[in-house]
């Protein structure tokens, strides 16, 4: 009898839609077509000067050796004083910072030091695809959570509860969220806590769009309202998106728990061995540095954000969120529109739009309930967003010829 269950447990790991689209405009750009890069969340921004200084001067005063595992003991310090005045956690030091290869690094690495094989961790659907990969690396069980437009896509309290079982072991939330863009309110923050805390989980928060935000919302760290229970909260933060530094390749993760005290410098040792040491110089600077580098670039996501949200409203039987976070458009495609594009899902939709130089990423990519769904990127540089705009208005308008 032959075994359907995979050989090795990569083996039923995705590589990822998106990467697929990815690769596929690359191909069709470096032949020649113009392509709008609305497929990935990559910043299009430089890195800020003082960065690039940083890591000048680091690199030529020969900081290019080893580091402690953890990280660079004045990033590490830099990094707690920041997590207490930006994000309001209390009682943060030095020990409690982990400096990760990205906030992609801080998933795998939390993920793997916190479960064991058959644990759950609840997660909401849609959810950027690699948390529940990086759940499924660990042996858990992604438990995806619906979450619905009529919401504003908020994380619910009581669907969260529902899904608990006596193997759950973990809720986690982005906030703000990709692929929708949604905010959780503090309200919805203290629901969740509590409903934690009544049952002994523990909060994993991946909070690296704190700084990508529209007016009026604004970002509340679910540490930062935690009280006695700020010990079983697990923070996730980037230089990715806050910085645009996403090929720097730094993150952290901010924990108070004796348990991954022990267990994650035994991770980021035999995975890494330290992220790399001018990266975290560069990291510095970005902690210390002005923020108006910062302010910048939300200003241009605020002007990408209106073109493209204008472009994707009041198309017929498509339905555009208007994203209070992150810098991504999620539509909704009722049938009749798929129907008018000759398209059997938003999958294929997805493809065709490749075809013609228009990323996109399919909402299967991010979990069972969005088949119908779409995910745009407006991190690409404006001018790409205005122009690719019109001819994805005019894709979803009148079809893909
Ligand atoms: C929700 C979320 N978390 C984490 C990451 C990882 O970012 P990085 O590894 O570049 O820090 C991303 C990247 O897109 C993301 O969308």
């Amino acid at each position: 009898m032959t075994s359907s269950l995979p050989v090795h447990y990569l083996d039923a790991i995705s590589l990822g839609k998106i990467v697929q689209i990815r690769e596929q405009l690359l191909k069709a750009q470096a032949g020649g077509m113009r392509v709008f890069r609305f497929e990935s969340g990559d910043p299009s921004f430089a890195v800020a000067d003082v960065v690039l200084e940083a890591v000048d001067k680091a690199a030529r005063a020969g900081k290019t050796h080893y580091i402690p595992n953890n990280g660079v003991p004045q990033l590490r310090s830099a990094l707690a004083s920041k997590v207490a005045r930006k994000n309001g956690l209390r009682g943060v030091t030095s020990d409690d910072i982990f400096v990760t290869n990205g906030a992609m690094h801080a998933l795998f690495v939390t993920f793997g030091a916190l479960l064991v094989a058959g644990d759950e961790v609840i997660v909401p659907d849609p959810m950027w695809t690699e948390v529940v990969e990086n759940i499924r690396m660990a042996g858990g069980v992604p438990v995806g959570v619906e979450l619905d437009a009529t919401d504003d896509f908020e994380y619910r309290a009581d669907r969260i509860e529902a899904a608990i079982t006596p193997r759950t072991r973990a809720i986690f939330l982005n906030t703000p969220h990709n692929p929708t863009g949604a905010v959780l309110s503090r309200d919805r923050l203290q629901e969740i806590l509590a409903i934690a805390r009544a049952n002994g989980l523990w909060i994993i928060s991946d909070e690296a769009y704190e700084d990508v935000l529209y007016e009026p919302w604004t970002h509340t760290s679910i540490g930062s309202i935690a009280g006695d229970y700020a010990d079983r909260v697990i923070s996730i933060y980037s230089f990715s998106k806050s910085h645009a530094m996403s090929g720097l390749r730094v993150g952290y993760i901010v924990t108070q728990a004796k348990l991954l005290h022990d267990r994650i410098p035994k991770l980021l040792r035999c995975t890494i061995n330290g992220v790399n040491s001018l990266a975290q110089w560069g990291a510095l600077a970005a902690v210390g540095g002005p923020a108006d580098h910062l302010l910048a670039m939300c200003e241009q996501y605020a002007v990408r954000r209106k073109i493209m949200l204008d472009a994707l409203t009041n198309i017929p039987g498509v339905r555009p969120f208007a994203p209070r976070g992150a810098f991504y458009v999620w539509i909704e495609l009722d049938d009749s529109a798929l129907e008018r594009l000759g398209v059997p899902d938003a999958a294929t939709l997805s493809e065709k739009l490749a075809e013609v130089g228009i990323g996109s990423a399919p909402g299967d990519a991010f979990g069972d309930s969005c088949v119908n769904s779409m995910r745009f990127a407006f991190s690409c540089d404006t001018e790409m967003v205005r122009e690719g705009s019109v001819l994805l208005r005019a894709a979803l308008n009148e079809g893909i010829v």
